[in-house]
Parts: C-alpha cells; sequence; structure tokens
C-alpha cells in the first residue's frame, strides 16, 4: 500500500512538469496595468528579440524572434522561434488586431493563424530601440484565475542588466510576478543563425 500511495504521488507531482509550456495562472483578477503612453506603432515596427519571458503555449521555444509588419488595424507578426532539443525552427503567422473599446493605444486582441487567443497582447512599456515588455491577461471567473503572458523583448539579442532592471521595477510596479520569467536563448550557434 505504501508503495502504492508512493507511485500515485510521484504520478501526481509529475503533472505539472508535463504541463511545464502551458500559460501560467495565477489567483484573483487580472493586475491593473496601463500600456506605453502615445504608443507608436511605427516606431515598434520590425524586429525583436525574446530575452524573458512567462513559459507560455503560443511561443514555448527559445531563440524567439517576431518580427512586426505594421498594418492598418495592427501588425501582422512573423514569429520565429526554435526547439533546441528537437532541432527545429517554427514559424508562427500571428495577428495584432487594435482593441476599439476605449481605445487605449498598445492594446490588441492576438490572433493566432485567424483564431483568437483568449490573452490579448499590450506594449506596457518600450523606448523602441532598446526594449520593450510586452503583457497580456485573461480572467476567468468561475476558478477566479487569472492567465498572463509576459515579453520582454530586444532589439538585438541581448539586453543589459541595467535594462532588465528597468522593465522587472516597472512590472513590480504592476505587481506582475517577475520572479516566474525564464531565460529565453539567443545564442547565435543554439539557435543555428549565421552571423
Ligand atoms: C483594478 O482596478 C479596479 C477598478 O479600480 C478594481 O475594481 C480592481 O479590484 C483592481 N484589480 C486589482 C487586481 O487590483
Ligand atoms: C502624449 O501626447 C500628448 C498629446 O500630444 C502630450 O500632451 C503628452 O505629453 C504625451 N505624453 C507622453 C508621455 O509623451
Ligand atoms: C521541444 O521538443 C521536445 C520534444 O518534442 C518537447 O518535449 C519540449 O517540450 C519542447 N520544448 C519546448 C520549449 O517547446
Ligand atoms: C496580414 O495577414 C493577413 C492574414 O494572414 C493577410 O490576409 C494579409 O494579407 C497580411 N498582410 C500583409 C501586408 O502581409
Ligand atoms: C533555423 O532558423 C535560423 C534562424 O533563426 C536559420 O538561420 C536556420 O537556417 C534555420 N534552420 C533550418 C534548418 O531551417
Amino acid at each position: 500500500m505504501k508503495v502504492l500511495a508512493a507511485v500515485i504521488f510521484v504520478v501526481s507531482c509529475a503533472v505539472p512538469l508535463i504541463l511545464a509550456q502551458s500559460d501560467l495562472q495565477f489567483v484573483g483578477r487580472c493586475p491593473n496595468v496601463t500600456t506605453k503612453a502615445n504608443f507608436s506603432e511605427t516606431q515598434f515596427k520590425g524586429r525583436w528579440y525574446e530575452i524573458r519571458k512567462f513559459p507560455n503555449q503560443l511561443i514555448p521555444g527559445d531563440c524567439g524572434s517576431p518580427n512586426y509588419a505594421q498594418q492598418a488595424n495592427g501588425f501582422n507578426v512573423s514569429y520565429a522561434s526554435r526547439n533546441i532539443t528537437q532541432n527545429r525552427n517554427y514559424t508562427d503567422s500571428i495577428q495584432l488586431k487594435k482593441q476599439v473599446v476605449g481605445p487605449v493605444p498598445g492594446k490588441y486582441d492576438v490572433y493566432n493563424r485567424n483564431v483568437k487567443e483568449r490573452i490579448p497582447h499590450f506594449v506596457l512599456d518600450t523606448d523602441y530601440n532598446t526594449y520593450s515588455l510586452v503583457w497580456g491577461c485573461s480572467y476567468t471567473s468561475s476558478s477566479n484565475t487569472n492567465t498572463q503572458r509576459l515579453f520582454l523583448y530586444s532589439r538585438t539579442n541581448s539586453l543589459s542588466t541595467a535594462t532588465i532592471n528597468k522593465a522587472i521595477d516597472i512590472l513590480k510596479k504592476f505587481k506582475i510576478d517577475h520572479n516566474k520569467l525564464r531565460n529565453v536563448v539567443q545564442d547565435d550557434k543554439q539557435c543555428a543563425r549565421k552571423k
């Protein structure tokens, strides 16, 4: 009996590991945030590189590098990433459509191959030529939980510690749990990129 109990214990502990790439859930409502004041799509467009992110279902791998193409109503994003252990590249086509309620600049609904995602895309902050903080949240009233996605981007494949700390300060201000951020591999060799 003891052995069986131990086996059940181990199996149930293993479940969160298998689901490691699901989106992060938190208790309660979504944090209240503000987006970048006077957000400029023209300045934001172009290539970004993921430096830190929450584990998530949409772009689970490493080497994440979205290219934002400006559209009449938002962006088309060609999102390159790579599963290093599989040795495989991925390219996701994502559309960002401006949220029209409000309207507050920097808020978008996300469509992955024309299917709307539950979690939207808010540009919390950016200086356009160094870093940007992209976040989204969806509240589920039945379980009183919220699900969040978070990406810290850089214009290059690295970001200074000072800038990372600046981004973390912004997250603290909004009560977003920066401790759940994971490092994203952007090493050119591991990402199979030629310099
Ligand atoms: C966000 O603000 C609204 C309105 O002020 C408030 O009702 C809600 O409780 C706040 N949410 C959190 C998570 O603080
Ligand atoms: C945003 O734009 C308004 C109107 O042009 C201006 O008054 C304000 O200072 C701007 N805010 C920032 C943070 O740039
Ligand atoms: C990479 O692929 C492996 C094998 O399919 C999978 O177990 C792993 O979860 C993937 N990693 C990421 C980050 O998606
Ligand atoms: C943006 O994506 C949509 C949907 O995939 C497509 O219809 C449209 O042509 C794209 N626009 C550009 C400029 O690529
Ligand atoms: C994988 O993607 C990188 C760019 O991220 C590219 O340089 C490389 O050629 C791709 N490899 C394959 C097998 O497509």
